[in-house]
């Protein structure tokens, strides 16, 4: 079974075969949080390799829910995998496509043979989730996918999150 761990801090400082980026769907004009920082961080050569996938098979960028790799620059892991979290809405559930971001962005480590993934905490900033159910969210996607990946560490920015994060996985476990 996949372990998970918790970590406090900058998803672009952990060491693992793949980190996840909380992209948008142009790939390209993400400025803020982690996708920012995952392309500040890299150098030039991530963002290059989205412009390629633009122009060849993603012409219309890539779809919420949805998952796709490319080279990690000069980031301490070998692969970025870029998803793009949906918006929150109080109108509509949109949970699901939360978690496939989760499931397809461990379906495309499968892919790559990466036994170590990090993810931030998807959709929870920029795009508005709800801390509390942005976490429960994660934890219940991880723990449903069928996957080859070891270890997930999810990769909280803040102590409070890290705190909610450690009791979401302690709960899920119990049962
Ligand atoms: N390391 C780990 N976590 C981080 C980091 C970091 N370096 N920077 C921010 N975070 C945390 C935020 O505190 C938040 O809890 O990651 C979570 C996700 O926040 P965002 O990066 O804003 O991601 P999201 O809500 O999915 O919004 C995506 O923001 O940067 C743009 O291009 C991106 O349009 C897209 C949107």
């Amino acid at each position: 079974m996949t372990v998970i761990e918790i970590v406090q801090g900058d998803i672009t400082r952990q060491r693992v075969d793949a980190i996840v980026n909380a992209a948008n769907s142009s790939l390209l004009d993400g400025g803020g949080g982690v996708d920012g920082a995952i392309k500040r961080r890299g150098g030039p050569a991530i963002v290059e390799e989205c412009r390629t996938l633009r122009a060849t098979t993603l012409p219309k960028g890539l779809a919420e829910g949805a998952a796709v790799a490319t080279a990690a620059g000069q980031l301490p892991a070998k692969w970025v995998i870029h998803t793009v979290g949906p918006g929150y809405s109080r109108q509509e559930d949109r949970s699901e496509v939360l978690r496939s971001c989760y499931r397809r962005s461990l379906a495309v480590a499968d892919e790559l043979g990466a036994a170590t993934v990090a993810f931030p905490l998807i959709s929870s900033g920029t795009f508005g989730w709800p801390m509390g159910d942005a976490v429960t969210q994660a934890v219940a996607a991880v723990r449903a996918t069928r996957t080859n990946v070891r270890v997930v560490k999810f990769v909280a920015y803040d102590r409070e999150a890290a705190n909610l994060l450690r009791r979401t996985v302690d709960l899920f476990s119990a049962f």
